[in-house]
């Protein structure tokens, strides 16, 4: 009979024990970095209606990376791309219990059907970082302090990332007051500027003369992509600058984070209204954006008629891992047990389970053989676990009420009493 295949389905990943202790490690640290920042965690459903998708995050993710299924009632749902229209749904439905501006955070599954290469998968866990109910742009540099948090907490020094910044409300304005673009092609012209650098000219310049962008136009357009945020906010037009807060956020000293000016910067996702920004590594081996975010005005309206803005961002597992091994910073693996214990003889494993038992209560981990194993496998077994401390219950010791314990990493071994082992154990962990 032929096997089912044991690789995971495409583009999605199975965690051994391994992976799974630096990717648990590399989200603990996150978690207690937002936490200090007073964000509380929430979750949310893993399934959700199509819609919610369909009304605001854009084209290319609601029609082209859906993973959509219809239940047995005839309901058009869908495997969560990303928290925030959730997170939205759930600010909304609970605005009477919320306390705004609220803090929130959460470590979800995304499902996004994508061809997979470096950095993109079609199944990541995502960080969400969210504050809602502000429209001050403290919020943002609130926002912009937890990400040199974060990345502090990473290890990654400012030097080796940007937080690269720019605002909708100047990019619409750009368009149209300095390239002219008609109100119904913004989103379309803003998209050509989100893709710049990953098509060709050639390609660029038939994206735009669909759009009906003249030539004249399409170089205005390339224009904005080489402006200083003086010029920019000039292109946009005094109504547009005077709405956007980017020029007082950029102002010296407001925040720590290393924040910079990109005209470059649009985000895919079609609910942004004001600040967006991507955290780019600069190293010239790992050029691409970790993580980004930005400001949403109108979700929660989606939900009901209160207008309850959001800012946050999303921050993957896949983008993160790979900035870190870049630079040498992932966090080693650490699923080894502290001690290994064995008896050579089953009558030896009452006294082995009592130092054992004692051991756990004390918080070391600590693993028995489950067979009588001579003293030669019980050294061999723990050295491939990688144990720090190996515990032999044999004859030759047990005779006098002692153990065996031998540290693996400098080879030292002692002889303790039952009573002493456990203590003796404990402080030798260090
Ligand atoms: P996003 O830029 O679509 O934004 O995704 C945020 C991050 O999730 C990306 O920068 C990347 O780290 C990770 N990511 C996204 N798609 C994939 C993929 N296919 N494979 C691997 N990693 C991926 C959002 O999702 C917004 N909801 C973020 C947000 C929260 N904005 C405001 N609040």
């Amino acid at each position: 009979m032929a096997h089912l295949p044991t690789q995971p389905y495409r583009g999605t990943r199975d965690f051994l024990p391994e992976e799974m202790s630096v990717r648990a490690q590399i989200f603990d640290t996150l978690f207690k970095a937002v936490e200090t920042y007073g964000f509380q965690r929430y979750h949310g459903p893993t399934l959700e209606a199509a819609a919610i998708y369909e009304a605001k995050s854009g084209e290319e993710l609601a029609n082209q990376q859906l993973y959509r299924l219809t239940d047995k009632g005839g309901r058009e749902l869908a495997l969560r791309p990303e928290m925030t229209p959730t997170v939205a749904r759930m600010i909304a439905g609970n605005a009477g219990k919320v306390q705004l501006p609220a803090r929130w955070y959460s470590h979800v599954a995304c499902f996004r059907y994508e061809r997979p290469q470096r950095g993109r998968v079609r199944e990541h866990f995502q960080l969400n970082v969210d504050l809602f109910g502000s429209d001050s742009f403290e919020a943002e540099v609130e926002i912009f302090e937890v990400v040199a948090a974060i990345m502090k907490a990473l290890g990654a020094p400012r030097e080796l990332y940007e937080l690269r910044v720019n605002d909708r409300v100047l990019i619409e304005g750009a368009l149209l007051n300095h390239v002219g673009v008609p109100e119904d092609k913004l989103i379309e012209a803003s998209l050509v500027i989100d893709r710049w650098g990953k098509v060709d000219a050639e390609k660029r310049a038939a994206t735009m003369t669909e759009l009906g962008l003249s030539a004249e136009q399409q170089a205005k357009l390339g224009e904005l992509l080489t402006m200083d945020l003086d010029a920019y906010r000039e292109a946009a037009g005094p109504e547009h600058a005077e709405r956007s807060s980017l020029a007082q956020i950029l102002s010296g000293g407001m925040t720590t984070a290393p924040v910079v000016f990109d005209p470059g910067i649009v985000r895919g996702l079609a609910y942004y209204t004001g600040t967006v920004f991507e955290v780019f590594d600069v190293s010239p081996d790992n050029r691409r954006s970790i993580f980004g975010g930005g400001r949403y005005d109108n979700l929660v309206g989606l939900f009901s008629n209160q207008q309850i803005s959001g800012i946050g961002f999303g921050m993957g597992d896949v983008t993160t891992w790979n900035f870190l091994e870049t630079h040498d910073l992932l966090p080693k693996v650490d699923i080894a047990p502290e001690v290994y214990l064995w008896a050579t003889d089953a009558n030896y494993r009452g006294s082995l389970r009592e130092l054992l038992g004692g051991l756990r209560d004390a918080g070391v981990r600590a693993i028995p053989a489950l067979d009588a194993t001579s003293m030669k496998a019980g050294l061999k077994q723990a050295s491939r676990m990688g144990a720090r401390f190996a515990v032999a219950f044999s004859e030759h010791e047990m005779a006098d009420g002692r153990v065996l314990v031998k540290d693996l990493s400098s080879g030292e071994q002692h002889t303790p009493t039952l009573a002493e082992a456990a203590p003796a154990l404990v402080a030798a962990r260090g």
